[in-house]
Formats: C-alpha cells, sequence, structure tokens
C-alpha cells in the first residue's frame, strides 16, 4: 500500500497539501491525516478520491510518536510523501510568554517533525518525498518570536542535512520556507501578542505555496520559497545578522520607541 502521511492535516498549508497531493499524484493509494481536531479531518477526507484514515493525535503527547511507529510495523506500507505541517508560533517576548507555549513550540515543532522523520524513513523507497515545513523565520532571529524562529531554525538545519544523507538513495527532503502565509496561523499566534505590521503586506496564498513546495519536491530542490519578497529576504539574510536585527527593531517600532 502506497501511502502519504500529512500532520497537521486539519487546517492551513496542511490540508491544502493534502488536496493537492490527491489530485497531482497518482501513486498515492491511501491518506494518514494526522491533527487533533477529527471533524475538521473528516470533512477533508469527504473531499478526497482516495482512501484516507484520520488519525487524531497530539502532537505535543510523545505517545503519538509510538502509536505512529506501532500503526507503520502493522500495516507495513510504502510512505510516498511525508509532509511535516503541523506546527504552531506564539508572539511574544521569551520572558512573558508561558513556559508551557515555549516547550509545546519545541515538541509539535521540532521533536515531532523529528520524530516522524526518523520513524517514516525505513518505509520511504525511491522517489519518496519529505515535505518539512520551516518558515522564511529560519533564515533571521526574530525578537518577539523567538522560540518559534529557533524551532524553524532547526527544520532548515535539520532538513537540508537530512536531504544530503539521502543523496544516492532517491528519496529526497525539502524544506519549505514560506513569510506569512493567509492561515489560521496568526489567529493562534495571536493570542499573546501582535504580529507587526509590516507582516500583513506579505501575506501569501496558501494554495500557490503548496504548489511550489509539491513541484519543488517534485524536483528534488532541498529548498522551496516562495515569492520574490521571500527570496530577497533570503539574500538579504547573508548580511551581517547584527544589523538586519537592529532594522528589524526599527521597523517593528521597539527600539525606536525606546523600549
Ligand atoms: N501561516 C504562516 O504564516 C506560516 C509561515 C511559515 C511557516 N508556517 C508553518 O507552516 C506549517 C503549517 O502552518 P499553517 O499556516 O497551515 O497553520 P494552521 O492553519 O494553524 O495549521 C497548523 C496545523 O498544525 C496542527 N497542529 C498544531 N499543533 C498540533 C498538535 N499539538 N498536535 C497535532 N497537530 C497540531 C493543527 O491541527 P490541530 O489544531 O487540529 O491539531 C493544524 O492542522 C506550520 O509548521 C507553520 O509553522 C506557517
Amino acid at each position: 500500500m502506497r501511502i502519504a502521511v500529512i500532520t497537521g492535516a486539519s487546517s492551513g498549508m496542511g490540508r491544502e497539501s493534502v488536496l493537492q497531493l490527491n489530485d497531482e499524484i497518482e501513486a498515492i493509494e491511501e491518506f494518514w491525516l494526522i491533527g487533533r481536531r477529527q471533524e475538521r479531518m473528516e470533512a477533508i477526507s469527504a473531499l478526497l478520491t482516495k482512501r484516507s484514515r484520520i488519525l487524531s493525535w497530539d502532537l505535543g503527547d510523545e505517545s503519538s510518536f509510538s502509536a505512529y511507529g506501532e500503526l507503520l510495523r502493522t500495516e507495513r506500507p510504502e510512505i510516498v510523501f511525508l509532509v511535516n505541517a503541523a506546527g504552531f508560533g506564539r508572539i511574544g517576548q521569551v520572558s512573558e510568554l508561558p513556559l508551557e507555549d515555549c516547550l509545546g513550540m519545541c515538541t509539535v515543532n521540532v521533536r515531532a517533525l523529528t520524530a516522524f522523520c526518523r520513524i517514516s524513513l525505513p518505509y520511504m523507497a525511491r522517489r519518496s518525498r519529505i515535505l518539512n515545513f520551516a518558515s522564511a523565520a529560519a533564515f533571521l532571529p526574530q525578537p518577539r518570536f523567538a522560540v518559534y524562529a529557533a524551532t524553524k531554525s532547526y527544520v532548515l538545519s535539520f532538513t537540508r542535512a537530512l536531504n544530503q544523507e539521502l543523496l544516492g538513495s532517491g528519496c529526497t527532503a525539502t524544506a519549505v520556507c514560506p513569510g506569512p502565509v493567509r492561515t489560521e496561523f496568526f489567529e493562534r499566534a495571536e493570542t499573546t501578542g501582535e504580529i507587526p505590521l509590516y507582516k500583513h503586506l506579505f501575506m501569501a496564498d496558501p494554495r500557490k505555496v503548496v504548489r511550489k513546495a509539491v513541484i519543488d519536491a517534485v524536483l528534488q530542490k532541498e529548498l522551496s520559497v516562495y515569492g520574490l519578497s521571500m527570496q530577497l529576504f533570503l539574500a538579504l539574510s547573508k548580511l551581517p545578522q547584527g544589523l538586519l536585527l537592529r532594522v528589524l527593531h526599527c521597523i517593528t517600532g521597539r527600539e525606536c520607541a525606546g523600549d
């Protein structure tokens, strides 16, 4: 049985990945949809032309990692696509954020993604693809989004190194690094603080970001960066980061306002 495994399938870019893979990748016979909101995944499942299995797991609870391993050992599928889209961010100074949120981002964004890659690898074959959702936040440390940006730097670094390790196997890993995207992400991120206004100027369409990500994965690219503005940001991030951080502080008004 050839399957696609998608974490964060209940909304945003995970949901969009499910729909686009269903339409574009003939080889997939079954989807495994992972997230907490069962009813959302049932609604997505009803739109698919392939079979699907809904796994309502909380990836903040590490017992979900062993449940996934156990299921693979029982079913022994071939994983054609693994999409790690589950993730969340909380805006605010580290000193102001609840500890639970800081550690939750590390668990879902880093530990779950690492676990799902590691556990999936023995079930991947030539032409299998891994799509890991990092972020343009991976390119530069982000004050008031510090933990989130650091988790995404991990995802970018991990995915690029994994892709090198996979050379010659026919299986590849792609890090997806979008800037701000119009999904539920910011509603959740803003429960602890407001996003800087300039980010609204760069909001991308999730369908377009995922379309590019799937094409880049098929083309075996290590990095998928949607849009000219984020490609420019990537180039800019090669400049001395201390200087860039001062500019960022000024744009967000915090340093200029004297705090
Ligand atoms: N939107 C952006 O601006 C943006 C930019 C760059 C990168 N990203 C990254 O892209 C990925 C997708 O984000 P999105 O924009 O599509 O956001 P979204 O609409 O909020 O989707 C996030 C997904 O992650 C799942 N998730 C969160 N915590 C979970 C947990 N504890 N257990 C299981 N699933 C969990 C959610 O499912 P449940 O709530 O049902 O569990 C949801 O399906 C994330 O990794 C995000 O960091 C987003």
